[in-house]
């Protein structure tokens, strides 16, 4: 049978280190949103960070609420196009809403320097930004998440929720996807 594993070439992120990650991040989401009278929106972008606000979502101790939006930004290859929102945030009335983006990887940055923009001009309360992933080297938008798991350089990673073609989101670890894959 062939494996999912068999197209990583090697552990980029392991398991312990994303799970110590994810609790260092819910502690910091904690401190951070303490205190607020107003709704906190864990909003994660769909598919690749599925598996993050799975986890996150159980380490946080405040009261939140999930949500989810989809937007499309690579199709089935390596190279990002431009952001088209699938499926929208249908709540109404955001402005008692602090939002914090739960997102797989920022790459190019558009994703979410667009998203931030939509969710302000929605009338949200805060946006912020969380990211498991982070490759700096690959950026053409001007963009910094407040919170980032794992720097990375610019490989293209699968696992944790990442995928290629729709492959390999259920590895439980981060890794690097075999260059004979894509080329
Ligand atoms: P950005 O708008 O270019 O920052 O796009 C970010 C999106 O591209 C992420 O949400 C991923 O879906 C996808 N992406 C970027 N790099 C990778 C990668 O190395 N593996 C899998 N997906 C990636
Ligand atoms: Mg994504």
């Amino acid at each position: 049978m062939i494996s999912n594993s068999d197209a990583v070439e090697r552990i980029l992120i392991s398991e312990s280190q994303i799970n110590e990650a994810v609790r260092s991040l819910a502690k910091k989401i904690d401190d951070y949103y303490a205190g607020r009278q107003s709704r906190l929106l864990l909003l994660g972008i769909l598919k690749g960070s599925v598996v993050f606000m799975g986890d996150l979502m159980k380490q946080v101790r405040i009261p939140v609420e999930i949500d989810f939006m989809k937007v499309s930004s690579y199709g089935s290859g390596t190279t990002g196009g431009s952001v088209n929102i699938i499926l929208d945030l249908l709540r109404k009335d955001l402005s008692e809403t602090d939002i914090l983006i739960v997102e797989d990887i920022i790459d190019s940055g558009k994703t979410l320097s667009y998203l931030v923009n939509y969710l302000k001009l929605k009338g949200a309360k805060s946006v912020r930004t969380c990211t498991l992933l982070d490759k700096p080297e690959r950026r053409e938008v001007d963009f910094t998440a407040d919170w980032t798991c794992f720097v990375i350089p610019n490989e293209f990673v699968v696992g944790y929720g990442l995928d290629y073609d729709e492959k390999y989101r259920a590895l439980p670890y981060i890794g690097v996807l075999k260059r004979e894959i894509y080329s």
